[in-house]
């Protein structure tokens, strides 16, 4: 059982005083920052790229928690680990173009250009992670996951903080903790005490939350109720 890590996600901080708002919530108990990254192609939103995250790394230590929501998560590698991130997180939607039939078409041994993806992301000196948005298939992660450093189980949409936790996703959650006893498995999305419970239960062993720390009036505590969670 490896040791439940808090990623506190900064999309939901005052991108303004964000070396501040990292540094605050590190001290409050966070483990790994979460830092969203969103190119206004794959998700209807527009965030950060690699510029700020070489800035954020000259003022923290704590590990850089990378996902990268974008239409060519290949084209930032050598940015991103350049600028210091520790761990990459791409879509697997975004490797084959959102074409779920050549994912499938491709069976257990996967697309060559997801391997080839994760392998340049780990030879760039960063941990690689793979995630998938709510309506592809867990399954499709499979020939992957031995490559990986982490898995991502998205719990919302991607594109925006503070939307309701999507509970079903919680399957895939359990379907991986099955097959893969020791895998970081990240969940991501509407994480608050009042769905912690389920995702916990389920084998998540690394936590984003956003908006339920960042709008809390005592965001330390609310940490320490989600690891608690995990750690039981
Ligand atoms: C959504 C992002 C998530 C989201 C989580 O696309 O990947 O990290 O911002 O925010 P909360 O915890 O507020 O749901
Ligand atoms: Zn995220």
């Amino acid at each position: 059982h490896v040791t439940p890590e808090e990623a506190h996600k900064i999309l939901d901080s005052d991108f303004a005083r964000l070396a501040e708002e990292c540094e605050r919530m590190v001290h409050l108990g966070a483990d790994w920052l979460h830092v969203d990254v969103m190119d206004g192609h794959f998700v209807p939103n527009l965030t950060l790229g690699a510029p700020i995250v070489r800035s954020l790394r000259k003022h923290t230590a704590a590990f850089l928690d990378v996902h990268l929501m974008v239409s060519n998560p290949a084209q930032w590698v050598s940015d991103f680990a350049a600028a210091g991130a520790d761990m990459y997180t791409f879509h697997l939607e975004a490797v084959a173009g959102g074409d779920l039939e050549a994912l499938q078409a491709a069976g257990s041994a996967g697309l060559p250009a997801v391997h080839d993806l994760v392998a340049a992301v780990k030879a760039a000196g960063m941990l690689a992670g793979l995630t998938v948005k709510p309506g592809t298939p867990v399954e499709l992660l499979l020939p992957y996951v031995p490559q990986l450093d982490m898995v991502l189980i998205m719990s919302v949409e991607p594109g925006f903080g503070g939307q309701s936790f999507m509970p079903d996703q919680m399957n895939k959650v359990r379907f991986l903790r099955a097959k893969f006893p020791d895998l970081y498995i990240e969940v991501d999305g509407g994480l608050a005490p009042d769905t912690i419970g389920a995702a916990a239960a389920a084998g998540a062993n690394a936590i984003v939350a956003g908006s339920a720390i960042f709008g809390a009036a005592d965001p330390g505590a609310v940490m320490h109720t989600l690891r608690a969670a995990v750690d039981e």
